[in-house]
C-alpha cells in the first residue's frame, strides 16, 4: 500500500546538507519518545493514536449516532485548538455540496465560539430557531471566552426551544477530566462528557474527541483517521533511518531553509477542500515555533485561486519564502473535459483530459515558476484525499513539527505568548480581579 511521501529534490537543500541534520534530528525524535526535552509533560500526541481502544471508539461512535439521530444541524462549539481539526478534517472529506441539498443522509457542522463577531453569532441564533440542532462544546481549559460566550447563547437556545431535560440529549461537552467551568457546567447540567488528556495541546488534540466526535458525526470513520496516524507513526519512529523517515526530512529541510534566510513558509493546496488543512497546520507550527524571537512565519495559500492573486507575489516579491506543497495524487471522481464541435472558447486541445490532469499540470508549472523565480519547493504527496491518509499527514505534520522546535531550539507545545490579548481584553471589560490592569492599560489609551 501507498504512502504519504516528502520530495526534497526542488528545496535546493543539497543531500550532504540535510544529511549534515541526522544526528540533530534523531535525537530530538527519541527526547520526543522518551520525554527528555522541553515541554516533555505535553507529550501524550506521540503515541495517543495507537492508545485509543475499542470501547473508546465504539462510545464516540455511539454518541455520534444518537446525535445524527436527533439533528440535523450540529454546531461545533471551540477555538484554536478546539476547531481546527475537526474542521480541518471534516472539511476535508465532506462532499462540498451536500450542505445544499434538501434532504441529506449527514447533519450539516456549523461553528461557534470561533470569533466574537455578533453579526455571525445573530446570524446563527436566527438560522437555528427553526431548525433541529445539537450542540459539542469544546474547551479544554473550560474557560476560554470566546466559545463560552458563544455555548451560553446555544445553551439557552436549546432550553428554550427544546427543555432542560432534552438539552441533555443534544448538547455534550469536551473538556477537561476535573478541572475547568465547562466541567463544572456540564456535571451539574448532567450532559455527556469526553475528556480531552492532561498531556495533549490544544493543536495537537484532533485525534482525541475534541476531533473524533465532531468528525463521527459529521459521518466519517474515525478508525481508519486514527489507523492512517498509527501506520505514519511507525514510519517515522526512532529506528527508521534518517533518509527514510519523512517527518526526519521534512523538519530538517525547513530548519536548514529558514538558516539560509527563508523566513516564511507557505503551504500550498491544489484541492479546495484541504483551506482549512492548512488553518490547522499554520496554528500547530505558528504556536510551536513562533517565541523566543524565534520561528518561520507559516502562511498558506490555495492555488489554482490564489495564483490569481498571491501568485505574483510569490513569483516575484521578496526572496524570504519557501513552499510546501500538499498535492493529492488521484482525485476520489472523474470528470473530463468534453469536446466542443465549434470550440469557440478553443479549449479542444484539452478535450478528453481529466480536470485533474489540468491541476496537476497547473501545479508542475507553478513549481518550475517559482523555482525557477528562487523559491525553493518541498513536496509532500498523499495517494488520495481520505480518512486514512489525513490521518496520516496529521501524525506526519505533528511529529515534523516536534522535532522541528527542537531543532529551532524552542519549547514546542507551549504557548505563552496567546496570554497577553486575554489579560488586555479582560482589562480592557474591567472583568473583576483584573483592576490594576484595566487601571494600567486605559493608561496607555
Ligand atoms: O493550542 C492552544 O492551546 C490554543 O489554540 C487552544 O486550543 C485554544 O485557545 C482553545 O483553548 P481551550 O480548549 O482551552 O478553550
Amino acid at each position: 500500500m501507498e504512502n504519504l511521501k516528502i520530495n526534497i529534490s526542488k528545496s535546493g537543500v543539497a543531500a550532504d546538507v540535510v544529511k549534515g541534520y541526522e544526528k540533530q534530528a534523531l535525537e530530538n525524535l527519541s527526547a520526543l519518545y522518551n520525554k527528555t526535552g522541553k515541554g516533555n509533560d505535553f507529550l501524550g500526541w506521540v503515541e495517543l493514536p495507537a492508545q485509543i481502544t475499542d470501547a473508546q471508539f465504539a462510545d464516540l461512535e455511539a454518541t455520534a449516532a444518537a446525535i445524527r439521530a436527533k439533528a440535523d444541524y450540529v454546531v461545533v462549539v471551540g477555538i484554536g485548538g478546539s476547531y481546527l481539526g475537526a474542521r480541518a478534517v471534516i472539511d476535508g472529506l465532506n462532499n462540498s455540496f451536500d450542505w445544499l441539498q434538501t434532504s441529506r443522509k449527514n447533519p450539516v457542522i456549523l461553528y461557534a465560539g470561533q470569533n466574537i463577531g455578533e453579526d455571525y453569532t445573530h446570524e446563527l441564533l436566527e438560522f437555528l430557531q427553526d431548525k433541529s440542532f445539537a450542540v459539542v462544546v469544546i474547551s479544554k481549559s473550560g474557560t476560554t471566552t470566546e466559545p463560552a460566550i458563544a455555548f451560553r447563547l446555544l445553551k439557552e437556545l436549546v432550553e428554550k426551544k427544546y427543555s432542560k431535560t432534552e438539552a441533555k440529549e443534544r448538547i455534550v461537552a469536551i473538556t477537561d477530566a476535573k478541572k475547568g467551568a465547562l466541567r463544572t457546567l456540564a456535571t451539574q447540567e448532567g450532559y455527556k462528557t469526553f475528556v480531552i488528556p492532561d498531556d495533549v495541546g490544544g493543536r495537537f488534540s484532533v485525534l482525541t474527541p475534541v476531533g473524533l466526535l465532531p468528525i463521527a458525526i459529521a459521518g466519517h470513520n474515525i478508525r481508519q483517521l486514527v489507523k492512517g496516524a498509527v501506520d505514519m507513526k511507525g514510519l517515522t519512529a526512532p529506528g527508521v533511518a534518517f533518509d527514510q523517515n519523512p517527518a526526519a526530512q521534512y523538519a530538517a529541510v525547513r530548519n536548514e531553509l529558514h538558516k539560509k534566510g527563508k523566513a516564511i513558509e507557505i503551504l500550498v493546496n491544489y484541492q479546495p477542500k484541504l483551506h482549512f488543512f492548512t488553518e490547522w497546520w499554520k496554528q500547530l507550527y505558528g504556536e510551536s515555533e513562533g517565541k523566543d524571537n524565534k520561528g518561520i512565519f507559516p502562511a498558506g495559500v490555495d492555488f489554482s485561486t490564489d495564483l490569481h492573486s498571491m501568485g505574483q507575489w510569490i513569483q516575484e516579491g521578496v526572496r524570504n519564502i519557501f513552499e510546501t506543497v500538499v498535492t493529492v495524487k488521484s482525485p476520489n471522481t472523474k470528470v473530463v473535459v468534453p469536446n466542443d464541435a465549434a470550440d469557440l472558447d478553443g479549449l479542444n486541445f484539452l478535450a478528453g483530459k481529466r480536470v485533474d490532469e489540468v491541476n496537476k499540470m497547473a501545479e508542475l508549472g507553478t513549481l518550475v515558476a517559482h523555482v525557477d523565480g528562487n523559491v525553493p519547493n518541498i513536496m509532500v504527496e498523499i495517494p488520495q484525499l481520505n480518512e486514512y491518509y489525513l490521518g496520516q499527514m496529521i501524525y506526519f505534520f505533528e511529529i515534523a513539527c516536534g522535532m522541528s522546535g527542537y531543532i529551532l531550539g524552542v519549547n514546542p507545545f507551549d504557548q505563552p505568548g496567546v496570554e497577553a490579548y486575554k489579560k488586555n481584553m479582560f482589562a480592557l471589560l474591567e472583568k473583576p480581579g483584573y483592576e490594576a490592569e484595566t487601571k494600567a492599560i486605559k493608561a496607555k489609551l
